[in-house]
């Protein structure tokens, strides 16, 4: 071989050898896409508690230890299973309370859901205060809604309502941080990816469906506007007072928080465009998509990727409907005996239910104006409909007709009230119209 021919060689030689490094890296520094899609967990029976029962009821959402979904959040569910029917989702995950389980199992179409740690609820500043004062004066027996019950437990509950639930416990660990993003991170960067990678080391990005809460979603990845648009609450009003140059960098009565890229990522996609008008939590069900990186080693979020509401149209701008204005007695039905068993009250059978006294109906109602010849023989004050299942008094449509009712009764009952007032007795609402009953 003449020395210009082995001239030529080298450069053959050399771009050789680049391209095995170049291989030999890939094999081992990969570049994985992971993309997350997060979800609320639906309408909860403690959701309905808390925001449709009387001042007085409100607090004992909080003894729902582990509530499950009400019928209202479990229908809602299902339509919002429908936006996610044509994606591929490679694992579900939720957090270890059952209403996260059970919107995983249901949204993310009957798929095996793995309960991971972290993802849970807690609350914070303000609010954790609240809980700890309220527990302290013996109001509320603790946090008792964001309480994870016994895996057997759980399964039995979850079983008696979804025969085919397939729950995988093996990540569950309760002396993990209960509610914290660096720490799911690690969780996905140290043990679920290699894991997924392992069973599939072809695959170049993975989508994992995860089902959280509220205040866990907002202050991951959606916090409150600094600027506050709308002023309510002393927090807000703070900040506004001292001051806050710039959304990542807000002041408070508490300090100065500076906030990542990641605890502002998806602040744009949150109802009310973050401000406090909702709290700046994302809707029941609402479906957020945020995209990491992974290369076998770091796990990064790719900021620069942005957040997507899935399925927001003009009319749905969060994909979903915002918690209904009116609750009717369909959309609670299943709360009443978890509740039941939860305060160790004998079940109530569907049997013990239908023995129960009848209430006035709609017919007796209409006949109002033959009755007011005699005392009526509506509802009295002692029945309502939630407290036959011994659940906390829900406001709904149809125990604000008993409620109007026993008002009504108890005014025309007093000989002094003029018989022309006592024909405003309510008519039963029908609860077949969708603007009547509207978690549709
Ligand atoms: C899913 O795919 C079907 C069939 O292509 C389509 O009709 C439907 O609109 C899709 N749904 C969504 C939510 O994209
Ligand atoms: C539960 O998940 C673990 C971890 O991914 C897996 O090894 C195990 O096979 C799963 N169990 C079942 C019953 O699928
Ligand atoms: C559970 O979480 C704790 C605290 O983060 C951790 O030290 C422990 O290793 C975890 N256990 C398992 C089995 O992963």
């Amino acid at each position: 071989m003449m020395f210009w021919q082995l001239l030529l060689l080298v450069p053959l030689v050399a771009s050789g050898t680049r391209t095995g490094i170049q291989q030999l890296a890939l094999s081992t520094e990969r570049k994985i896409r992971v993309r997350l899609l997060l979800v609320r967990h639906g309408l909860s029976c403690a959701n309905v508690i808390r925001h449709y029962s009387e001042l007085f009821e409100v607090l004992k959402h909080k003894n729902f230890l582990d509530a499950p979904l009400c019928d209202c959040g479990k229908r809602r569910t299902e339509r919002a299973a429908s936006l996610l029917a044509n994606e591929t989702v490679d694992i579900v995950v939720a957090s270890n309370l059952m209403r996260a389980i059970e919107t995983a199992w249901i949204q993310f179409g009957h798929r095996p859901v793995s309960v991971v740690p972290s993802i849970g609820e807690a609350h914070h500043g303000i609010a954790a205060g609240m809980v700890k004062l309220g527990t302290f004066a013996g109001v509320i027996k603790g946090d008792l809604d964001n309480t994870a019950r016994v895996k057997e437990d759980q399964l039995k509950i979850l079983r008696s309502l979804h025969p085919e639930i397939n729950v995988n416990y093996s990540y569950r660990n309760d002396s993990a941080e209960l509610s914290s993003w660096e720490h799911f991170e690690e969780f996905l960067q140290a043990k679920l990816l290699p894991e997924m990678v392992a069973k599939d080391p072809r695959k170049t990005s993975f989508t994992i469906g995860v089902a959280a809460h509220s205040i866990f979603l907002r202050d991951s990845v959606g916090r409150r506007s600094a600027n506050c648009p709308t002023v309510s609450g002393l927090v807000c009003a703070s900040r506004v007072i001292l001051g806050s140059p710039q959304p990542k960098e807000v002041r408070t009565l508490f300090g100065t928080e500076i906030r990542s890229d990641r605890q502002t990522i998806c602040h744009n996609q949150m109802p009310g465009k973050g401000s406090d008008e909702h709290g700046g939590k994302p809707y029941n069900n609402q479906i957020l998509e945020i995209f990491y990186n992974y290369d076998g080693g770091a796990f990064t979020i790719d900021p620069s990727a942005g957040c997507r509401t899935l399925g927001s149209s003009p009319e749905l701008p969060y994909g979903v409907p915002g918690s209904p204005q009116h609750i009717c007695e369909g959309d609670i039905g299943r709360c009443a005996p978890v509740w039941r068993e939860l305060k160790g009250k004998p079940s109530l059978t569907m049997e013990a239910q239908s023995n129960l006294p009848a209430l006035p109906m709609h017919e007796q109602v209409l006949d109002a104006a033959a009755r007011l010849q005699r005392r009526f023989t509506g509802p009295t004050t002692s029945e309502t409909f939630s407290m036959r299942g011994d659940l906390p008094q829900v406001e709904t449509v149809e125990q604000k007709w008993v409620d109007a009712w026993n008002k009504a009764d108890k005014k025309c009952a007093s000989s002094d009230v003029p018989r022309s007032s006592c024909e405003d007795l309510p008519v039963y609402p029908d609860t077949s119209s969708k603007a009547v009953c509207d978690c549709v």
